[in-house]
């Protein structure tokens, strides 16, 4: 497990500002709900509409289904201080031969518990996937972010990001 150090009091114990990133595991399932709940209500601060409620079992079962099971959709990285989880990232694999670009990584949740921010949590986690994005070949790593969530914007813009302004995104909802 890789150690990285932070000058700033994290204020959360005695460990010695020590903030460490590694993979996420099933023990860490619990701590990173937490995290995905308080995220939610982040995003329900932010959206003008309420936002579909998930059966918080149903969410925990599928994160464990999908994300440690043998048909494995996604994975991702904790960020801890101590045993207390501080921060997460979601990302999975992606092909992109059009761009001839080949493998790229898709970052499809980020986030870092509101005390612990701006102390460089995020961008770790980010640069953590981006180098398994390297480590497997991979020149870019990919993320969506609501226009109104002008944090997150200025954060991606200054890890040097920017929007694809010619390619929108475009979903197709199956009916079954
Ligand atoms: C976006 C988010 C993950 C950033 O995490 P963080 O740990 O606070 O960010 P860091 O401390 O690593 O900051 C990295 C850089 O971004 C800058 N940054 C972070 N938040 C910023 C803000 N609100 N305004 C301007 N710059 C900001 C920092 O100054 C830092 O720059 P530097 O490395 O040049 O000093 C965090 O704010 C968060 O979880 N937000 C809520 C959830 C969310 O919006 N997730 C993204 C969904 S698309």
């Amino acid at each position: 497990m890789e150690t990285k150090h932070y000058n700033k009091n994290l204020a959360y114990g005695n460990q010695d500002d020590e903030v460490c990133i590694s993979p996420i595991t099933k023990m860490d399932v619990p701590a990173v709900e937490k995290l995905r709940d308080e995220f939610e209500v982040y995003l329900q601060e932010l959206s003008n509409k309420p936002r579909e409620k998930q059966l918080k079992k149903e969410r925990k079962a599928r994160l464990l289904r999908d994300g440690f099971g043998k048909n494995r959709a996604f994975y991702g990285f904790v960020a801890k201080y101590g045993d207390r989880a501080l921060g997460y990232a979601f990302y999975h694999f992606g092909y992109d031969p059009d761009e001839m670009q080949g493998r790229v990584i898709y970052v499809v949740d980020l986030f870092v518990t509101k005390k612990a921010r701006g102390l460089g949590i995020g961008r770790q986690l980010m640069s953590r996937i981006a180098d398994i994005c390297k480590e497997n070949g991979g020149k870019a790593v990919y993320f969506a972010a609501w226009r109104r969530n002008k944090t997150a914007i200025r954060f991606y813009k200054g890890l040097g990001a920017d929007w694809i302004k010619d390619v929108p995104f475009m979903r197709w909802d199956l009916d079954w």
